[in-house]
């Protein structure tokens, strides 16, 4: 049985960090999983609907205290955000697209009728957590620091309405693999429940949208499937994503991804970067409508996401249908998975400046 992250120290990486600081200890570096390990500092900045965010502060990690008439308990009207920050092999610490997810959140903000921060109080906001929380950060080729910002409506409202004061918390934890061993997912292609509508949230990472995929997914997972993939609601004829990520199929040299048009899919940073990567290796890309046959036709397929990273997909079920893809060595999975994961921990070339340091 694997051992829990926080038993055993791996000494091999129980050394000094640069300036005689030290890695968190008792961390089993070479096990970590995708849950919480309470680290620490966290960040909080509060603001009235009136106003705009000001001053945040760190403050050691610990729990939030709501009133039961919260907006966010009540009316869920909340946001989450989700990035890594990675050590380098060379110990510099980089964070990937930060503004991006600042501004994910701003949109998201607005569809919920929610103050947000700016995008230069967001990226400060990261900076100043994850440097509160280096020695967190897991030895180069060990994982990262998964960064978790929130957004909620934290004051008392009890009629339905946008809230009167708002909180911005960001929190982290050292995180591993999202899927064990990475291996590759065997996929349902749910279509009876719908995880986005047009006019709805899908667009934006509103909270409201993982506890309703529990259901289906916990019932494709009783079943043996890893994951699930939505169809559209209107036609129930074209795939959307997965619970908690983007999807690619690639058929010759043409690397599809479903429209963001509809509002429905939710707009990755790591579907952006692929996109740009998958370009500059002369694939013809494409953002359309993607039927399900062509789902079921395609050569390879493979999810991306801040947690699952680049992912392939080994097999996906539709109704009685199953059909398999090329995965492992030689896929195109394999290599934007390298390069992306070059660009993250400073191993390649960052051409475009999608990373920054934390110093
Ligand atoms: N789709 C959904 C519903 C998600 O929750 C996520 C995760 O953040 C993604 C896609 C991938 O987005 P990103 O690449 O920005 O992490
Ligand atoms: C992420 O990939 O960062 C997400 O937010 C997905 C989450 C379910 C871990």
């Amino acid at each position: 049985m694997p051992s829990s992250p926080l038993q055993t120290t791996t000494e091999s990486h129980n050394h000094s960090l640069k300036n005689g600081e030290r890695y968190a200890e008792g961390i089993n570096w070479d096990d970590l999983g995708f849950g919480l390990i309470p680290i620490d500092y966290m960040y909080t900045m509060k603001c009235s609907d009136r106003e705009n965010f000001t001053q945040g502060q760190l403050s050691p990690f610990g729990k939030i205290e709501l009133c039961p008439s919260a907006g966010i308990l009540n009316y869920a009207q909340g946001l989450y955000e989700g990035l890594k920050a990675i050590r380098t092999e060379d110990g510099r610490i980089l964070l990937f697209r930060t503004k991006e997810n600042a501004l994910r959140m701003k949109m998201g903000a607005d569809r919920l009728c929610m103050p947000s921060p700016s995008v230069e109080q967001f990226v400060e906001a990261v900076m100043q957590t994850v440097q509160a929380n280096k020695r967190w950060v897991p030895p180069p080729g060990k994982g990262s620091l998964y960064v978790r910002p929130l957004l909620m409506a934290s004051g008392c409202n009890l009629g339905l309405g946008p809230g009167k004061e708002y909180t911005f918390v960001i929190y982290a934890s050292p995180v591993g693999n999202y899927i064990k061993g990475r291996a590759a997912l065997n996929l349902f292609v749910e279509h009876v429940y719908h995880r986005a509508a047009p006019g709805g949230t899908g667009g934006v990472k509103s909270v409201t949208n993982y506890s309703p995929v529990y259901q289906p997914l916990t019932q494709a997972r009783a079943k043996g499937f890893s994951d699930i993939l939505f169809l559209d609601s209107e036609t129930g004829k074209n795939i959307e994503e997965i619970a908690a990520a983007n999807i690619f199929i690639l058929k010759g040299n043409v690397l599809s991804t479903p429209t963001l048009k509809l509002g429905t899919i939710l707009p990755g940073i790591t579907r952006k970067s692929i996109i740009d990567i998958a370009r500059d290796f002369g694939y013809q890309v494409e953002e359309s409508v993607i039927p399900v046959e062509d789902l079921l036709e395609a050569d390879e397929a493979f999810c991306t996401g801040t947690a699952v990273i680049v992912n392939s997909v080994g097999s996906v079920t539709y109704q009685d249908k199953r059909v398999e893809y090329k995965t492992g060595e030689g896929s195109l999975c394999q290599k934007l998975y390298e390069t992306l994961t070059g660009i993250q921990t400073g191993r390649l070339e960052d051409k475009n400046g999608w990373t920054l340091e934390v110093n």
